[in-house]
C-alpha cells in the first residue's frame, strides 16, 4: 500500500512538472523565442509537429527530474538510519512497460512525421516555377515563365512556388527560417525541388545551411514576399529595365556579373575578398605567382574567365567555380569586360 502511495506521489510530481515545462516551451514557441515568425503554409505543419515534440521533451525531462527530486526528498537518509536499503532484482511488468511505451511513442511520431511530410510536399499544379542556383557564395533566381533573372527572390503571397534547386560547385542548402522548410542543393546536375507557399508579406533572407567554404556565413540573399499586384509590377519593371535588352553594355555586364555570382568574390570598391577587386583592374599590371607580369586587357580577362588556372595573381588562389568559363557567351563576356573597364 505504501508503494502505491509513492507511485501516486511521483506521478503527480511528474505530471505537474510536465505541465510547467510543456506550457513554458509552448509559450516560448508562440512568443517567437524558439522560432522566428511563421511565414509559409508548409511551416504550419512543421510547427504543429514541433509542438508535439516539445511536449515529449517536457515529459521526458520531467520523468527524470521528477523521480530524482522525489527520491532526494522522500528516500533521503533519516537520522539514525545506517543500513543499506532492501535489495531487489528485476521487475517484469516495469520492463515490459518501458519497452512498449517508447515503441508506441516512436510509431506515433512516425505517423505524425509522415502526415506532415505529405502536407509539406503537397503539389499545387498552378505553382510558379523558380530555378534557384547556389554557388560559392551567392544565389540567383531564374523565373522561366517570365524570362527574368534576379539576385533577390521576390514571391507573391499565398501562391505556391516550386523552387528547383541546383548547385554549381559544392553542396549548399536553401533555408529561409520563416518558411521552416529547407532543402540541400547538389552539384553534378541533379535538381532538387522545394515547395513553399508564402503567407506573410515581408522581407526575409535565404541563408545557406550547409558549410560550403570560406564565405559560407555570408551566403545570403534577400527574399521579398509581396502582394500579387506588386509582384506583377516587379516582373514588368524587371523586364523593362533589363539592360541586356536595351543595349546598355555596361549595365548588362553588371547584371551578368550579379546573376552569375562574380561579385561574391570580386569587389567593386577595391576590397580584397576571394579574387582581385575589379576596381581599377583594367589597364593595371598584374604580377603572377610564376613571377611573370601582364597588363590587364580584354585577352587577359577572357583567359582568366575561360581558363582561370592559366595565370594566378600573386596573393590569391584559384578559387574560380569550375564551370565559370562555360556560362557566358562571347558576347556576354564582352559586356562583362565593358563593365570592368567602367570601374575606374
Ligand atoms: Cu553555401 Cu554554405
Amino acid at each position: 500500500m505504501k508503494k502505491f502511495g509513492h507511485f501516486i506521489g511521483v506521478t503527480i510530481l511528474v505530471v505537474a512538472l510536465t505541465a510547467v515545462f510543456g506550457l513554458g516551451l509552448q509559450g516560448a514557441m508562440q512568443g517567437g523565442y524558439l522560432m522566428p515568425t511563421l511565414a509559409s503554409r508548409q511551416g504550419v505543419w512543421i510547427d504543429w509537429l514541433f509542438g508535439y515534440h516539445l511536449w515529449a521533451i517536457a515529459f521526458l525531462f520531467s520523468l527524470i527530474l521528477g523521480f530524482m527530486l522525489y527520491s532526494i526528498f522522500v528516500f533521503r537518509q533519516k537520522k539514525g538510519e545506517e543500513k543499506d536499503g532492501a535489495h531487489f532484482e528485476g521487475n517484469t511488468s516495469l520492463e515490459v512497460m518501458w519497452t512498449v511505451a517508447p515503441l508506441m511513442a516512436v510509431v506515433f511520431f512516425a505517423y505524425l512525421g509522415g502526415k506532415s511530410y505529405a502536407a509539406v510536399t503537397a503539389e499545387n499544379p498552378n505553382a510558379m516555377r523558380v530555378n534557384v542556383t547556389g554557388r560559392q557564395w551567392s544565389w540567383s533566381f531564374d523565373y522561366p515563365e517570365y524570362g527574368i533573372t534576379s539576385d533577390v527572390l521576390v514571391l507573391p503571397a499565398n501562391h505556391q512556388v516550386l523552387l528547383r534547386l541546383r548547385a554549381v560547385d559544392v553542396i549548399h542548402s536553401f533555408w529561409v527560417p520563416e518558411f521552416r522548410v529547407k532543402q540541400d542543393l547538389l552539384p553534378g546536375g541533379e535538381v532538387r525541388d522545394l515547395r513553399v507557399t508564402p503567407t506573410l508579406i515581408g522581407d526575409y533572407k535565404v541563408r545557406c545551411a550547409e558549410l560550403c567554404g570560406q564565405r559560407h556565413a555570408l551566403m545570403e540573399a534577400d527574399v521579398r514576399v509581396v502582394s500579387a499586384a506588386e509582384f506583377e509590377i516587379w516582373v514588368q519593371q524587371k523586364i523593362a529595365e533589363d539592360p541586356c535588352k536595351i543595349d546598355d553594355v555596361v549595365g548588362c555586364g553588371k547584371k551578368l556579373a550579379q546573376d552569375n555570382g562574380c561579385l561574391a568574390c570580386h569587389s567593386l570598391d577595391g576590397t580584397k575578398i576571394i579574387g582581385p577587386s575589379w576596381q581599377g583592374l583594367y589597364g593595371k599590371t598584374e604580377s603572377f605567382t610564376d613571377g611573370t607580369t601582364a597588363v590587364v586587357d580584354d585577352a587577359y580577362i577572357i583567359e582568366s574567365i575561360r581558363n582561370p588556372a592559366a595565370k594566378i595573381v600573386e596573393g590569391f588562389q584559384n578559387q574560380m567555380p569550375a564551370n565559370a568559363g562555360e556560362k557566358l557567351s562571347d558576347e556576354q563576356l564582352q559586356n562583362v569586360i565593358e563593365f570592368i573597364k567602367s570601374l575606374k
